[in-house]
């Protein structure tokens, strides 16, 4: 059996975040989003024919790390593979196989490379069936019906989610250094899309689209400006409003860890010792991301020895 299609695609980290729905079947966002997009954190995915006896199935890509997804991951998978073969006219039935180049389980958010890997996977074989190719922004919002924040992963660098659709985004930063601190590992206990509902019971959850639209005006104009520490207290802010919206909800969830506080911790003392440091952000997760300049691999590598002693940094 011949590998038919063979492609790949990077994960983001989102500074605004995505959280909360207008509509829970097609991932329509309640706010605006801006990611940046970490092009080495990536999953493959690979597609092969079928016979037409066999019906659609998944299974871990051998060259890639070690993968074992939940069976109702596969079958949300699947379910999404069927979903992009109807809309892009795909005729057949496929071995579907993924992995990422990043340990899996180790908490950090795959759905983005992964959704919009298999986006890529379909359009792919479509084209190749003779369809009407589509650019990758019609793709990217062909991909969020799979999994919202994986639009974002079709472009690359700074990427805004919006009304207006998935468009790139220039700022005077680029070629950002992306670190994760990954306190915990394992599948965490309420996924992205349970977050998504659940967070329409917390009062806070009434303001939030106001907020986080503010914050993304607020960010784009100072990173516009170049206000690198400005930037840094936004998305500080950012974060914490998510994680305030979790721990706000009837029933309350949360996803911070006494490691995750310690190394909040050591980092903003870092900030306020040196006026100068990374961006941080955290995902519906415990593990805690760092985005440096191009200029600060020096800040980097004496953050990573003398302030984050102890921890698992990838
Ligand atoms: O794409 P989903 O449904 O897994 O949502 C992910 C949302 C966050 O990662 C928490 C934030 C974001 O904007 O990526």
């Amino acid at each position: 059996m011949s590998s038919i299609i063979k492609v790949s695609s990077p994960s983001n980290i989102a500074l605004i975040k995505y959280m909360g729905k207008k509509n829970h079947e097609l991932n329509v966002p309640s706010n605006s989003s801006l990611s940046w997009t970490i092009d080495h954190l990536r999953t493959y995915v690979e597609v092969k024919a079928l016979s037409n006896k066999e019906t659609d199935r998944w299974a871990p890509l051998e060259s890639q790390q070690d993968i074992s997804l939940s069976e109702s991951s596969v079958a949300r998978y699947l379910n999404f593979w069927k979903k992009l073969k109807s809309k892009l006219g795909v005729e057949g039935n496929f071995l579907v196989s993924s992995g990422n180049n990043f340990p899996f389980g180790c908490g950090l958010a795959s759905s983005a490379s992964s959704f919009s890997a298999l986006t890529l996977a379909a359009h792919e074989l479509s084209c190749k069936q003779g369809q009407k190719p589509l650019n990758e922004h019609q793709l990217a919002l062909l991909s969020a019906q799979g999994s919202g924040s994986s639009c974002r992963s079709l472009l690359e660098g700074w990427v805004k989610w919006s009304e207006q659709g998935v468009q790139q985004v220039s700022f005077p930063f680029d070629n950002l250094i992306h670190k994760v601190i990954v306190v915990e590992s394992g599948e965490k206990k309420i996924s992205s899309s349970q977050a998504h509902k659940m967070i329409s019971s917390s009062l806070l959850n009434v303001q939030r689209q106001a907020r986080a639209n503010q914050r993304l005006e607020d960010l784009c104009q100072v990173l516009q400006k170049g206000d690198w520490k400005r930037a840094y207290e936004i998305c500080w802010s950012e974060f914490w409003d998510m994680h305030a919206l979790f721990e706000t909800s009837e029933p309350s969830f949360g996803y911070m860890t006494a490691l995750t506080m310690k190394a909040l911790n050591s980092l903003r003392l870092f900030w306020q010792n040196n006026g100068d440091g990374p961006l941080i952000t955290m995902d519906a997760g415990p593990n805690v991301h760092m985005l440096f300049r191009e200029d600060q691999n020096k800040l980097c590598d004496d953050i990573l020895a003398n302030c984050l002693e102890g921890f698992s940094v990838l």
